[in-house]
This record gives structure tokens, sequence and C-alpha cells, in this order.
């Protein structure tokens, strides 16, 4: 049985929060908000606490947690040498979806990093998950509260739908603001690194840093991609996602004529839409579903809507959703990120 604790967003209540930090400390799982995506937490100190991450998820140990602190100052908690620049970003950044990798501290379990010398470190923004983590008084491991591969959670619904029976306590502190992942950057590269992008946009850190590398992503939208292609999926959902990148025009053609081509098929068609294209799909609204998540100018509308509407086309059992890449600034490059993820194919359209 999954208990689910409401809690006040931007005040939550003491009491509560003190429930759910008294589980963390007997080494039981909690999942709580974050202003990216819920989380799920164990005391990032405890293994067998941790192992338990591994077991609800079914996530494979190969892939190392992320460590959450209630501020910067107990860092060294969990890092074995703080460099400067870690110091510096913190002062700008967290609270906030940032993520840095850092040599790992002897105290942090292998289990966290998964054999690795470094480790992951932020500290989050919700009032929520930094009310938990200053009452536990615990670096939380704590990884998106979803099953391994699947979307992540921005409710407390979705945590439910993939992990109910599996965990003790979810803290439902409402809809998440950002709904992408944090940022991950590798400060122990020779030059840093974002490894993911996500809620810090590369040209805010730049903004910090000056050039900052982009690691080589199998879906980053300036990878050249093989059209269409397989790629590796992750944030999957279960409908068969096709993304389509290139010139706008181009791009609605080939989406109205792959939509015309399934509707043939007797497909159940999903397509995840801005507000501009609204006008263009509207002629289908009676036969496809049309998610609109947000104005094509405004990459945090669009990302915060993003995996509620992915699981809501998965629960209307949609068979292929249709979605196109958003301009690769600000958080846009986060968004084609996880759209590249989730897709099952690509389709690329030259000018
Ligand atoms: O916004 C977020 O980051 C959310 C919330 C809950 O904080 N967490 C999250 O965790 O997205 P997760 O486990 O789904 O993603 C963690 C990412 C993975 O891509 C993992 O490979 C990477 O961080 N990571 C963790 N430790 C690492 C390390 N030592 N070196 C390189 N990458 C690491
Ligand atoms: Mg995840």
């Amino acid at each position: 049985m999954t208990r689910v604790l409401p809690v006040d967003p931007h005040h939550p209540q003491p009491d509560r929060i003190a429930q759910a930090a008294a589980l963390l400390q007997a080494g039981e799982l909690v999942a709580f908000p974050t202003e990216t995506v819920y989380g799920l937490g164990a005391n990032a100190l405890d293994a067998t606490a941790v192992s338990k991450i591994f077991a609800a998820k079914e996530r494979p140990a190969y892939d190392p947690l992320i460590v959450h602190l209630h501020e910067a100052d107990a860092l060294p908690r969990v890092v074995r040498a703080v460099p400067a620049l870690a110091w510096r970003l913190a002062e700008r950044f967290w609270p906030g979806p940032l993520t840095l990798i850092l040599p790992r501290a002897a105290a942090v379990p292998t289990a966290v990093t998964a054999g690795l010398e470094t480790v992951a470190v932020r500290v989050p923004a919700h009032p929520v998950a930094l009310a938990l983590l200053r009452a536990a008084a615990l670096p939380v491991a704590a990884p998106s509260a979803n099953r391994f591969g699947y979307t992540s959670p921005t409710t407390a619904a979705h945590v439910l739908a993939d992990l109910e029976g599996r965990i003790p306590l979810v803290l439902d502190g409402g809809p998440t603001q950002i709904g992408v992942e944090s940022t991950v950057l590798d400060l122990t590269a020779d030059q840093p690194t974002i490894l993911r992008p996500g809620g810090v946009t590369r040209e805010a850190l730049e903004a910090v840093l000056g050039p900052v590398r982009l690691a080589r992503q199998p879906a980053a939208e300036e990878t050249a991609v093989p059209s269409p292609g397989l790629l590796p999926r992750h944030y999957a959902p279960h409908a068969h996602l096709v993304l389509f990148a290139g010139p706008p025009l181009a791009v609605r053609n080939a989406m109205q004529r792959r939509l015309e081509a399934a509707l043939r098929a007797g497909q159940r068609v999903g397509l995840l839409l801005t507000e501009a294209d609204r006008p263009l799909f509207a002629p289908w609204a009676g036969r496809a579903r049309l998610e609109i998540l947000g104005p094509a100018e405004d990459p945090a509308a669009f990302g915060q809507a993003l995996y509620a509407a992915l699981r809501r086309l998965d629960a209307a059992e949609t068979e292929i959703v249709l979605a196109h890449t958003l301009p690769p600034r600000g958080l846009g490059l986060a968004i084609n990120n996880r759209l590249h993820k989730a897709a099952a194919e690509v389709v690329r359209l030259e000018d």
C-alpha cells in the first residue's frame, strides 16, 4: 500500500514533512516533488536503503543516482574535494535544476554512483523538497520516481501509476513547475560538459562559465540523425512516437501526410503541438487527439506540459504520436533531447 500525503507546495506542513523525514531516516523510500519532476528518495549514505530505489524502479545498477542536499554547504559530506567552480555555480544556480558531477567522497556508497568515482549532486528549489531534506538532515539519493525507461512523473498520480504498492509514501505537492529534469553538468572533465540538457539552460551556464561543451547526445538537435532511424529509447511512451525535425513548413506538411496515412490505416493518433500549430491541425481535431502544449516561443510552458501529455496519450491507448522539435534555444534544447529519447522514429526534413 502506498500512502499519498497532500502537502502545501509553498508552505509544507511541518508535521507531514516530519512523517516523510522519519521514513527516510528509517531507511525507507519517499517520493516527493522537486521543481523539475517527482523524485524517489532514500538515505544516500545507506546502501540498503538505496538498493530499494533500484528494486522499486526496476532500474539497472549501472545507472547512477543524483544526491540531493538542502544547501551547498553540505557538499563536503558527499564530495571529496569541492572545486572553486562548483561553489560559484552553486551560488548562482542553487537551489535550482542544475546537477553537478564532482569527485565522490568515501561516505557515499558505490551503489549510489554505480561504482563511479564521481557523484551527481544538486540542491532542488521546491519548498517541499527543501523542507524534507532539512528535516531528514541527510543527503537523499533520488532518481525520477518512474519505472525505469518510462516517462518521468510530474504529478503524484503519475508516481502512483508507476510505483503503487512498491513504496510507502508519496508527498503530493501538485504538478511540478519545470517538467523536464535538471541539467547534468560534469565538472570533472577537462572542460565543463553538459551530459544532459535540462532546466538550467546552456546560455545561462555560458554567461557564468564561457563556452560550455555539450556531450555528444545520441539525440541532440545538432546531431545528424538518420532519417528515419531507430534510436536508443528512454523517457519513452508506449505509443510509437514519430519526431519530425527541419524547416517548419516542410515539417507541418510531412506531419499532415503521416497523420492522414495513420488515420487511413485505422490507427489512434495523437499530436504534440504548439499554439501556432493549432489552426493548421484543427481540421483533424475530431479524428485525432491534439495536445496543445504551449506557444512555440515559450518552451517553458511546453516543457511543463510534455510528460503529462505523453501519459494522457498512453492512457487513451494512442498508437502513434506525431511531434516536432522546437528551436534549440533555452529550454528548447532539453525538450528536443527528451523528444528524441521518446521517439521510436525520427523524420529529418531538409530545406
Ligand atoms: O531533475 C532531476 O534531475 C530529477 C529530480 C528528481 O532531481 N532526477 C533525475 O534523476 O532526473 P535520474 O536518475 O532520472 O537521472 C539522473 C541522471 C542520469 O542520466 C544519470 O546517468 C546521471 O544523472 N548521473 C548520475 N550520477 C552520475 C555520475 N556520477 N556521472 C555521470 N552521470 C551521472
Ligand atoms: Mg529518470
